[in-house]
């Protein structure tokens, strides 16, 4: 196992000459304006939310300010950040820190992570990096660095893998000079250590780096496991009458894609022309099976093979059916169809000329 002390103190010789000493929420660091900043870096990019930042502490420099905002000033503010709900949260949170805390950042770590919107690693990012206390952090970057690190298999978001995780970051979290420590992890997962192509021959860790010696650097952090799930068929019947119009069928109201127009569809063990004989009284006769589409939902793929066939009686009474419709298809917007039937008759419209007689537009 890695001596704890040398990574942590490797890191912190890295970050005096390597580090971002410039970031704008650490010139002046202050509880207050940690905490917006990590608020903001816990879904954005350093790049864009420094602008925000400025412009957020600007109209709002301190806890007391943010309570008394109205909250649509505030969320305007945010706006272009995305993720309203942590803006929301920075405003409530306020309010409770003027409330309860005397209109000071909390200095327990229970009061901090009970604020809305502050998890552990938020949590643990306040504390360290606003008031140099003895607590590590876990964010996306840093469990890339110690995932890698420690070459630790399995997907980072299930709950053993984090926990051993904690274990490892709060092992590694120094006595002394815990704010530059936990910038330094940060700084070293966003700068060297990165998701693709990391930039270990500059790493201060890579003297006892497993994934760097066993040169697996890219199999961690390990993805979430793919979900096994079933694969259902069907066909998608494209039938077109003379004037290359489609016929469209209204989905059941319950069931996928509930009520929405699509593809008629028959078995995929079955004769189509008997299937569209019998079922949609029409006499067909079949042009081309076309490769077949994959669309996957949550709990299981469909395997579509779409079917084009020639209509031979197209105005057989389908027309006074309301579960059924003749389409123009260069029209692909009016009905709101499921995605893959959109793709699919996107991806015929070469064959559009093929069985008609070319004179639509
Ligand atoms: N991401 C989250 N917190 C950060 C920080 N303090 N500096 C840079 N990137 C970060
Ligand atoms: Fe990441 Fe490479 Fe450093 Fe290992 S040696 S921690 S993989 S940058």
């Amino acid at each position: 196992m890695p001596n704890s002390q040398n990574f942590a103190a490797n890191l912190l010789e890295w970050f005096d000459n390597h580090g971002r000493h410039d970031l704008p929420w650490a010139n002046p660091r202050t509880p207050y304006r940690v905490w917006i900043s990590e608020v903001m870096l816990q879904q954005t990019q350093v790049a864009t939310v420094i602008p925000y930042f400025e412009r957020f502490v600007a109209r709002f420099p301190d806890v007391r300010t943010l309570a008394d905002a109205n909250v649509d000033d505030v969320l305007q503010h945010w706006a272009g950040l995305g993720y309203y709900a942590r803006g929301r949260n920075l405003h409530r949170a306020a309010g409770i820190i003027c409330a309860e805390h005397g209109g000071e950042m909390p200095q327990d770590f229970a009061q901090v992570a009970a604020l809305p919107g502050i998890g552990r690693s938020t949590a643990g990012a306040i504390l360290a990096l606003g008031s140099n206390q003895h607590f590590a952090i876990l964010d996306g970057n840093v469990k890339r660095v110690l995932t890698r690190f420690h070459a630790i298999e399995g997907w980072p978001g299930e709950k053993v893998i984090e926990n051993a995780l904690w274990a490892h970051a709060e092992r590694h979290t120094p006595m002394q000079r815990v704010t530059d420590y936990t910038q330094a992890i940060m700084d070293l997962g966003a700068t060297l250590c990165t998701r693709s192509k990391p930039k270990c021959g500059e790493c201060p860790l890579r003297m006892q780096c497993q994934a760097l010696a066993f040169g697996r650097t890219r199999d961690f952090p390990q993805s979430r496991p793919k979900k096994i799930i079933p694969t259902r068929t069907t066909r998608m019947l494209i039938l077109r009458n003379t004037q290359g119009e489609v016929l469209l069928a209204k989905r059941p109201p319950v069931g996928i894609w509930g009520g929405l127009w699509s593809l008629p569809e028959c078995p995929i063990d079955v004769d189509t022309p008997s299937w569209a004989r019998d079922v949609l009284r029409l006499n067909t006769s079949i042009v081309a099976t076309l490769p077949s589409v994959r669309h996957t939902f949550s709990h299981f793929h469909l395997d579509i093979t779409p079917v084009v066939c020639s209509v031979e009686n197209p105005t057989l009474g389908v027309m006074e059916a309301n579960d059924l419709v003749w389409y123009k298809s260069h029209s692909p917007n009016d009905y709101g169809l499921p995605a893959p039937v959109k793709r699919i008759l996107n991806d015929i419209e070469p064959l559009k000329e093929y069985d008609t007689d070319g004179s639509h537009g």
